[in-house]
């Protein structure tokens, strides 16, 4: 498919989209963002996205970021989008101006986006599941904002990837296990499943809120709920969630086995509900923007 950007009121190769050198997004990480799934041309829960993207720029006091062009962007992108699974980013920064940490009034915020197609999950992870490391969270203390701050969550994925693993769990005081570097994190005990609540340490992922509301079709709980790393090791069943890697079971931490060393049942009874909730909604024929 081809890959697109959006620039200044313009869709062009990505390769040909550059931001100006003063923009605060690249001097500061001043600005927000959002990575959609694109299903069958149509962007998976817009609505969940754009209501975190408006709690994500209110928490930045970026007020006057244009949603409608947000809103028509995504659309246009989608329908562009020649592949059944589409990896679609969008950022907005607070504008661009002369480099000063003091916020120059009267700034027009920048919006970015781009279409790709979203990397395959290969049958051996889907069984397998992947390799965690643990280490700790040493992000600022705002990361329910989905800012494009993400200095120590790269950190955290690079030390993983040093190691041999696949995501970077990341540890509070007292080892209390927070979230990926980039996903959110479950313990199984049977059928009891904790995640971390919703708090300014964690990222409300859409697809945790997903999960949480799919458990009871597949008669488990999702309890929200602090659980420290000695516990993660106990677990049945370790999992993580993000809008482009689903759900994936974590089947070693730190070089320990989880289970037995393969993906879960809960974690894939899970993720076939997730499926065939995108099923469903590759059905629907209008193009329904603002998903319920
Ligand atoms: N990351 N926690 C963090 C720190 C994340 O960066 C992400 C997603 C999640 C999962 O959120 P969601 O289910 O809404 O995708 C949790 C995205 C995909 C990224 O940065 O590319």
């Amino acid at each position: 498919m081809p890959e697109l950007a959006y620039l200044n009121g313009k869709y062009l190769p990505i390769s040909e989209a550059f931001v100006p050198i003063d923009d605060r997004g690249y001097q500061f990480g001043d600005g927000v963002y959002e990575v959609i799934s694109v299903h069958s041309q149509k962007p998976f829960l817009f609505a969940e996205h754009m209501k975190r993207l408006t709690q994500s720029l209110s928490g930045l006091k970026i007020d006057n970021a244009d949603l409608a062009e947000v809103a028509d962007v995504v659309k246009t992108l989608c329908s562009r989008s020649e592949s059944k699974r589409a990896k679609l980013y969008f950022s907005i920064t607070r504008g661009v101006a002369p480099r000063s940490h003091v916020i120059p009034p009267n700034l027009k915020p920048n919006l970015v986006a781009t279409i790709r197609e979203a990397p395959q999950i290969p049958e051996e992870i889907l069984e397998d599941g992947i390799k965690a490391i643990t280490l700790p969270d040493y992000r600022w203390g705002r990361c329910d904002l989905k800012t494009l701050n993400l200095l120590w969550n790269v950190m955290a994925a690079q030390q993983a990837a040093e190691k041999g693993a696949s995501e970077g769990i990341l540890l509070g005081d007292t080892d209390v296990v927070r979230e990926g570097s980039s996903s959110n994190v479950f313990a199984v005990f049977s059928n009891q499943i904790l995640t971390h609540p919703l708090t300014r340490n964690i990222l409300p992922g859409i697809t945790r809120k997903l999960i949480i509301d799919l458990a009871d079709s597949i008669g488990a709980a999702v309890s929200e709920e602090m659980f420290d790393k000695k516990r993660l090791m106990e677990a049945d069943e370790i999992f993580i969630s993000g809008t482009i890697a689903e759900i994936a079971g974590i089947t070693k931490v730190d070089n320990r086995i989880i289970g037995n060393g393969r993906t879960g049942v809960l974690t894939k009874e899970l993720r076939n509900a997730l499926w065939s909730k995108i099923a469903d909604y590759c059905k629907k024929s209008d193009f329904e923007i603002y998903s319920a």
